[in-house]
Order: C-alpha cells, then structure tokens, then sequence
C-alpha cells in the first residue's frame, strides 16, 4: 500500500492512520509482520520506519507509542531476528503532530517467503544504513541470490534473509555507478526492474528524489486510486511508450501550467507519446491524494476513481503528477491506461453486525448466488445467458476438451461441476489443480477451451497456467470474483461471478457462486441440443429454488454449533466421505475444517473406503457421511453400514424427508434439490461447523496462521 498527498495538510498520525486502514483491509493477503515507512522531518531526510511482527492491530499500538523502529543495520544482533513478538522500537520519540503539506508514504503487510517473520525481515526494506532508497514489494525476486552475490563482492552488505533487500541495494548501486547522477528517478528504476526476474509489485521512494514515488509490478497485481476535487477532464493515461529520454518529455499532467493543451509548446512532437491525466480547467497545481494498493479493497474509503496498472508499466508520482512510462519500447501494448469508476461499496467489506468475514460471508450466500445468476437466469423462458461466453459458443463447442484449471477452493467448485459438464455438454472434461498442471507441463492445444476458476483473479500458479495455455493458443476463459483482477483481464472472456468481496481466508460465498456460475455456464453451452432440454429445464428449475433452501440450512446453525460441542470438539481427526457430486463436497468440507479449526480432516471417495481409509475407523474417529439421495445412495448406504460395522461413529448429512438412515446415527438434514446442485447446499454445514469448531479452538477464523487469501507466489 502507498499514499502520496500533494498540497494537502496532513500530520503524521493522520498518514499513519491512512496507512494502517490500508494494511487492515489488505491483511487477508498475509499477516506474519506489518510495516510502514513514512517521512522524515524533510522530504530528503531518511525514512522513517515502524515495523511489528504479526498483525496491524499490533503496528498500530506500536505508532501509538510514537517510537519508530531501528533500520536493519542497528538492529541485527538487537534480537530482532527469529520468532521474536515483541516489538523493536527505537529511543527518540516522533512528533506524531508534524505537518506536511506534501508527502510520499508506504505500507506493507507480509505472507513470509524469504526470511522467518521478525522485525528485521519485516517491509518495507531500505539501501543499507542511509536509507537512500526504500520500498515494499509484492512477489517473489527468484533470481535475488545472484544479484545479492554481486552486490556482497561490490562490496555492500546485507542485514535480512529476504530477497526485497537486494532489490534497495540495487537501486544503491545502479544510482551510485553512474558517473555523473542524472538519472532520474524512474530511469534508475527502470534500469533495476531490468536485472529483475520473478513476480512483483513495487513502491520505491528515495531520499534523492523528494515527495517522488515510482511503483511497478509484473505478474502482482497493482492500482493506483486518485482522488481530487478537480474535474477530470480526460480518463485514461496516455501511456510514453518511449524508453531513455524521459528527460524531454514536457509536462501536461496535473500541475503545469500552459502545457495543457496538445500541439503546443516546443516539443508538441513529443505529445504522442506522453502521459496525460487529470488536466485541471485552468491547468494550475491542485491538491490531490494518490492511494496505490494491491486490491480494490484497501483504497474503496477514499476513492472510487482508479487505473489498474500492467505489466512493465512503470508508474511516476511527482507534483501532484501521475505518469506512466513502460519499460521496453513498442512491446505491443496498448498505451491507454483508462482511469475507471469501482464498484463495490465500503459497506461490503465491512463486518457489519457479524463477529467474522467468514461468518458473514456464510451468511450472506442466499444473496450472493442470487448476485451470480441476477440478468443471467430468466426462471419464466427457462433459458439462461452469459454475456461472456455468448460470442464463443460456437468455439468451446467445438473444443476438443474442457480443461478446468484452479487451486484450493476454486478447484474443488470445478470437481463439483465436472459431472453436469461432461453430461450437458458431451464434451471430455480435465479438471486439473494448476500447480501440477505446470509441473507436468501438460499437452494444451489450440483447439483446448482452459476455464480458470479464481475468487481473487490473482492467484499466481492459476495465472501462470493461463499464460501457459495462452502461448499455446488454447481459448482461455476466466471465472473470477474480483474485477480487475489479472485472471479477469488476461483471459479471453469469462464470468464474473459477482458475489462480491470475500474478505474470509477461507473461502465460503464464492464456492457457492462459482458453482452455481459453472452449472449455469453448462446449461447455457447445451441450449443447442434438444435431448438435453428436460434436464435444463430441471436444473434451472432448482436453481430458482436454491436461495431459500441456502437460508434453510443456514436456520439450522444453533444446532450444528451444538453438534460441533457434542461430537466433535477435541477430537483429533475427521473424515467426510461420499460420492459421485458429493466428492467435492467432502473435499471442501475438509479443507474448510483444516483450514480454519486446525483439526485434520480429510474429503474421501466412499468408493475409496475399502482401498485403505476402512482401516482408520475405530469408535473414536468421527466420519461425516454425505447421504442425500441421488442415484449413487445405496453405494453410500454400504459405505455407511461397513463404517458401523466396525464400530464408527458417523454423522449423516441426509436430505429432510429421508426414513431410511439409522435412527442410531446422528443426523443432518438438508433440503432436497436437483442431484448436481444438492452440493451447494450440503457444504452449509460443513462451513458452519468449521466456523463453530474453529470459534471453540480459539482460532482467529478469519486468519488462521500461515495461510493467506491470495496467494500471489508461485
Ligand atoms: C488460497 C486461499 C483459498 C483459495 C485458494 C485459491 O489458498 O486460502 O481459500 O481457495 O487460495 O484462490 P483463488 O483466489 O484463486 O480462488
């Protein structure tokens, strides 16, 4: 997260505050340590840096004791490094109260890759003692060994175990090797991200260039929100694709004065290629904000106005100014950056009257996939469409295969779909977790239709299979919940599934809507096929009625809390088995477990039971059966007495006007609806009682440690 404010009074507590509000709503992407880095009394003078192991919550009461933390250089051997939680902080109070008419700030929440969580390793990372350069990056440097081995036999040294360090004493050494500085600050910059390998997202600030920020990303996602009281009168960025003489291009942007309009001015031949935005009336300084972040999310308080920024762009703030440059020269992307208007609103990442995001996105499911199927589904003509997919029907028809690529949750919402797939639309289906697809380099071919299932749209191995099956001329379709995101605007087409923000590590709404945006996407692709109308209709028939049964279950919480105290707190395992549709049920009822109550569990075939996990059952171990009643229930019934044969404990989901299970077992029991769609509504409660379970565990439900939202690493 950045901020820079131009001609705005603001003192330091107030850009504290904005910094912390912005790490808060990013926390979802990491919490092993948190940091911000702000000015110094003069915009020249070194950064000024507070950094705390663990959550905002903490950084924010170490602000609050308004003494900044040591650099790196003073705190190696301070007992900084390791697993210390306790705070390092340095012996000069700051005076909070300071004013700044102008100033550049930034902030950074981390998901550790490189280095233990401690203060030393925590962002943002800085060039040694002076602090010349500093910043804080999304990603993952991979070849950061190789530059850092150059850099020690250069003679600098190093304090972290990260490789974002290598990244500051880069900018020290490009910035020190020139004979004569004068490189500007987004040629130095440009010059480091070209010795980069690997994914980032970066915000420099430097000592050398007062009230100046650079920000650049490839492969991590980044955005910057813009928010003034002047009109804006042009809403795009006019891209310089041009790669040295950054030095001539003429002003234009927000603050210059007279070099507004195009074709005037010595160096009119220029204006092609220059960046504009923002051009004020009368062309004067105005007072503006910029918030850069990774997600929509943490700048939605402030402003609604943002610019996505692409790979390679490189981002300059200065003056009140915002210009984009790209890093290569006729790289063959479009120089337009248009400046566009969010949707979301503040109240929808807000807990609101719920304890947990996981708890109200639970709840919130009767309206989210209501949300995902809103102009899609007409329930009166019984047909459904997609706008995304409409002008490639004909295409994925044709395709040879269905390739469905995904990770966690998102993966098991393709398993749970695959069923309907092959049976609507005839067509051979892989569904395939995207870490191993690129690990098997898997044979993609141009006449391959790759679906990508994402809530957040950033998921790095997810994108990197996209890239993959791009190169290989495969249609590639994305199935997202964040707009904007990186899935969203590389895939060809897709659906948005439109659940809305999913705050919650794990996740719960947007399983629901990608199951239901991935059933309706099958329906809509058979409309072709006349003997499959009865079934459409069946299917879209259910899905009208799904809202309510969701709210059904959800009636039904009190009770799973109670069933989650009785029969399984302090155990130490759990199995959830079924079959057919309820595989990726069981599935993701055991990672939600996992997840959250850090319980194991784990999803299992019933047609698996006798190949090895039978063994397992015992009177103690709790095993949750998935029992609704499709055409694979006496198959389940035999899984089920060969586990009470030996003794087990089992706990059965089953629809509500079943007779026929054990009156010795106990019993869940949900709505009855179509066979492919009873999974949407028996996952409820297993949610629900990962949520109790997690609650009685003392878990921070909507952190639990070592995992994060959006994995942006491969
Ligand atoms: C992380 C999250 C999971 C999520 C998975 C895939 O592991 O903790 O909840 O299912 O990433 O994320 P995506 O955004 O691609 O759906």
């Amino acid at each position: 997260f950045g901020y820079c404010s131009f001609l705005i009074e603001k003192d330091r507590k107030y850009v504290c505050d904005v910094l912390c509000n912005g790490l808060a709503r990013l926390e979802y992407r990491g919490y092993d340590s948190a940091g911000i880095g702000i000015d110094g009394d003069t915009p020249e003078s070194p950064i000024i840096l507070f950094k705390e192991v663990g959550k905002v919550a903490a950084l924010r009461k170490h602000i609050a004791e308004g003494f900044p933390t040591p650099l790196p250089s003073e705190l190696n051997g301070n007992g900084a490094n390791g697993n210390d939680n306790s705070h390092v902080q340095g012996s000069t109070k700051l005076d909070m109260n300071k004013t700044f008419v102008s100033q550049t700030s930034m902030a950074h929440t981390r998901w550790a890759t490189h280095g233990v969580p401690s203060v030393l390793n925590c962002h943002p990372h800085v060039s040694g003692e002076n602090t010349e350069f500093s910043l804080v990056h999304n990603g993952i440097i991979t070849n950061y060994k190789e530059l850092k081995t150059v850099l020690i036999k250069r003679g600098y040294h190093f304090y972290t175990d990260t490789d974002t360090e290598a990244v500051a004493m880069l900018c020290k050494y490009v910035w020190e090797s020139q004979p004569h500085k004068r490189l500007n600050f987004t040629e130095l910059i440009k010059t480091v991200v070209k010795e980069l390998e690997g994914s980032f997202a970066f915000v420099f600030k430097s000592t050398h260039f007062p009230d100046e920020m650079v920000l650049t990303r490839r492969g991590s996602p980044m955005l910057i929100g813009v928010k003034t009281d002047r009109k804006l009168k042009v809403d795009f960025v006019d891209v310089e694709m041009g790669e040295e003489r950054v030095d001539e291009q003429v002003g234009g942007l927000l603050s210059v004065p007279g070099a507004a309009g195009p074709g005037s001015g010595p160096h009119s031949k220029l204006r092609r290629s220059q960046s504009r935005a923002f051009l004020s009336d009368d062309g004067m300084p105005q007072p503006i904000e910029f918030f850069i972040a990774s997600d929509a999310s943490a700048v939605i308080e402030h402003t609604k106005r943002v610019l996505y920024l692409e790979d390679d762009d490189i981002a300059h703030i200065a003056e009140g100014e915002l210009h984009i440059h790209r890093l290569r020269r006729n790289d063959g992307l479009s120089s337009v950056r248009a400046i566009e208007t969010l949707e979301i609103e503040l109240a929808e990442i807000m807990k609101g009257q719920y304890d947990h995001f996981m708890q109200k996105e639970i709840y919130e499911q009767p309206e989210s996939v209501v949300n995902t199927m809103r102009g899609r589904v007409n329930f009166d003509s019984r047909t459904i469409m997609l706008g995304g997919l409409k002008a490639y029907l004909p295409v994925i028809r044709r395709g040879r295969r269905l390739l469905f690529v995904a990770c966690g949750t998102s993966y098991h919402s393709c398993i749970a779909v695959r069923g309907v797939f092959e049976e609507l639309t005839e067509i051979p289906v892989a569904v395939e977790l995207a870490s191993d697809f690129l690990d098997r380099r898997t044979p993609v071919f141009r006449d391959d239709v790759a679906i990508f299932v994402s809530q957040s749209g950033e998921t790095a191995d997810t994108i990197l299979a996209m890239r993959y099956c791009l190169e290989r001329g495969a249609l590639c379709l994305g199935v997202v919940n964040a707009v904007g995101s990186t899935l969203s605007r590389e895939t060809h087409s897709g659906i948005h599934i439109n659940a809305g923000p999913e705050i919650g590590v794990a996740s719960t709404k947007a399983y629901t809507s990608q199951y239901v945006a991935l059933v309706m996407m099958a329906v809509q692709l058979s409309d072709d096929s006349i003997s499959k109308a009865a079934r459409r209709q069946q299917i879209i028939d259910g899905l009208h009625d799904i809202p309510g049964q969701i709210r059904k279950v959800l009636g039904m919480d009190k009770a799973l809390q109670s069933l989650a105290m009785d029969m399984l707190a302090g155990q130490k395992s759990l199995l959830i088995m079924g079959r057919g549709y309820q595989y990726a049920t069981c599935l993701e009822g055991a990672l939600k477990i996992k997840e959250v109550s850090y319980m194991h569990s784990e999803g299992i075939l019933a047609g698996e039971l006798k190949h090895g996990p039978l063994a397992l059952i015992d009177e103690h171990l709790p095993v949750i059966f998935i029992m609704t009643r499709d055409s694979l229930y006496p198959k389940v019934q035999s899984a089920l007495a060969q586990v009470t044969a030996r003794k087990g404990r089992p706990i059965i989901i089953c629809n509500d006007d079943d007779d026929s299970v054990p009156e010795s077992a106990k019993v869940i029991r949900v709505p009855r609806t179509v066979d492919c769609l009873q999974g949407l509504i028996n996952v409820l409660p297993l949610q629900l009682l990962s949520y109790h379970l997690a609650i009685m565990n003392g878990v921070d439900v909507d952190f639990p440690r070592n995992l994060a939202k959006s994995v942006t690493t491969e």
